[in-house]
């Protein structure tokens, strides 16, 4: 093995790139055999230089110039570990346009720019690469891109936000509300200081935006993506959950039938029945569900998040990066240029777990079951829950329309024997069947 080797320039050395640049340089044997030659690091980014770190590579290396590093002749590749939009766009756009190829883990700069980011990339005969943005380890954006190239897509069903999913396993297993789950969340590392972005379900979003682009060739924003966080989920709908069999999950659902161009795109909490294998995903673990014409059903499913899961696939870009490059076929062009058409959310067709506490049960089921009727909603079950006192109906609707039931929802709220504005949840099908409106 005799070629010049290839040079990274790893940008951000935080919990993900402490551990890209451990395993850059613990494995370079390994990595230079599989590459073809020896792939090494020619600087890091950082804040501050000074900051004792312990990753096993020279001082030297540190640098807190990162416009500098990624211009350098000798770099050929990337890593961009900043997250958020600014700096890490320019960076991006920058080494692209000195020719070099990118692998980033950057979910919001994706989602925000991914279309922009891609045509850079095939201008300048560059790779963009980016598995690690999504459900972190797991493989499933090559996946999508590459071995599902060739099939139909319908649907892709996952939990890809792992902070909230420990926060709803937490409340399913204690019984507990949202807040103290939170808390124990951050205590024990799995949520952020901040967790705005997984809560409110943002950073789900980001995610879904990058999956529909991959999944359907299609550009979303992430504005086209309905968006319901899991604040609102309370200890009451765990408990209803349970007793239909089913767990709360933070769900995002992609859908676009067969020969159908409308995607819908939504992030909420759902009820999984406990059937479902996404129900059994515990903890701060991601799963995925892909639905294709040709391939069927496929799980994907592993850790979502931390620095050496990450690393895993932030280096297996760096390796396929580095692949490409040596044969001088990036693959800078599989840009999704078709902008989505969205589908509003309103002709989603789905069953919905429904609570409706009011003021005298037998005097306000005349009033629910006439108000359903008359908005088209459907009923596939419908009892007292005797565990929260004798004034609550709870009930499940067969498929209906999602305007259907939102109208139901609103003109319950004015009926006087309704005590509040009554809760709905989604349920998932445990057949798959629940589906756009036709
Ligand atoms: N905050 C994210 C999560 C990290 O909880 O899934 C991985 O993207």
């Amino acid at each position: 093995m005799n070629a010049r080797p290839l040079k990274v320039a790893v940008l951000g050395c935080g919990v993900v790139g402490t551990e890209v640049v451990r395993r850059l340089h613990e494995s370079r044997s390994a990595l230079a055999a599989r590459v073809g030659v020896p792939v090494e690091i020619a600087g890091v980014a950082v804040r501050d230089r000074k900051r004792p770190r312990d990753i096993g590579i020279a001082q030297e290396l540190l640098t807190d110039d990162p416009l500098e590093l990624v211009k350098r002749d000798d770099v050929d590749l990337v890593v961009e570990l900043l997250g958020g939009i600014e700096p890490a766009h320019s960076l991006l756009v920058a080494s692209m346009e000195h020719g070099k190829s990118v692998v980033s883990a950057n979910k919001t700069l994706i989602a925000e720019h991914g279309a922009q980011l891609h045509e850079t990339a095939a201008q300048h005969g560059v790779s963009l690469l980016y598995e690690a943005a999504v459900a972190a380890a797991i493989p499933l954006l090559g996946p999508l891109r590459d071995s599902l190239g060739g099939d139909d897509v319908t649907r892709v069903v996952g939990i890809v936000n792992g902070t909230t999913n420990y926060i709803l396993d937490r409340m399913t297993e204690t019984g507990g509300e949202f807040d103290a789950a939170l808390r124990e969340a951050v205590e024990r590392g799995y949520a952020e200081a901040d967790p705005t972005a997984d809560v409110e379900g943002t950073d789900a979003v980001a995610k879904t935006v990058i999956l529909a682009s991959l999944a359907f060739h299609t550009r979303l924003s992430p504005t086209d993506v309905y968006r319901e966080g899991i604040t609102g989920v309370t200890a009451q709908d765990v408990a209803d959950a349970r007793s239909r069999g089913c767990v709360v999950k933070l769900l995002t659902v992609l859908e676009r039938p067969a020969g159908q161009g409308e995607v819908l795109a939504r992030v909420h909490p759902t009820m999984v029945p406990l059937t479902h294998p996404l129900a059994q995903v515990k903890g701060a673990d991601n799963a995925v569900v892909v639905e294709a014409a040709g391939a069927g059903e496929l799980l994907f499913r592993g850790a979502g998040a931390g620095g050496v899961p990450t690393a895993s696939s932030v280096v297996g870009d760096v390796v396929t990066a580095a692949r490409r490059r040596l044969l001088g076929r990036p693959v800078g062009a599989m840009a999704p240029t078709v902008a989505g058409q969205v589908r509003p959310m309103r002709e989603l067709r789905s069953r919905y777990h429904l609570g409706v506490r009011v003021t005298d049960a037998a005097a306000a089921l005349d009033d629910i079951a006439t108000v359903l009727r008359v908005n088209d909603v459907r009923v596939d079950s419908l009892h007292r829950n005797r565990s929260v006192g004798p004034n609550t109906w709870v009930l499940a609707t067969e498929a209906v329309l999602e305007s259907d039931l939102c109208a139901a929802v609103e003109a319950l709220s004015a009926v006087p024997s309704v005590a509040e504005v009554p809760r709905f949840i989604r349920m998932l099908d445990p057949v798959g069947q629940e589906a756009l409106a036709r």
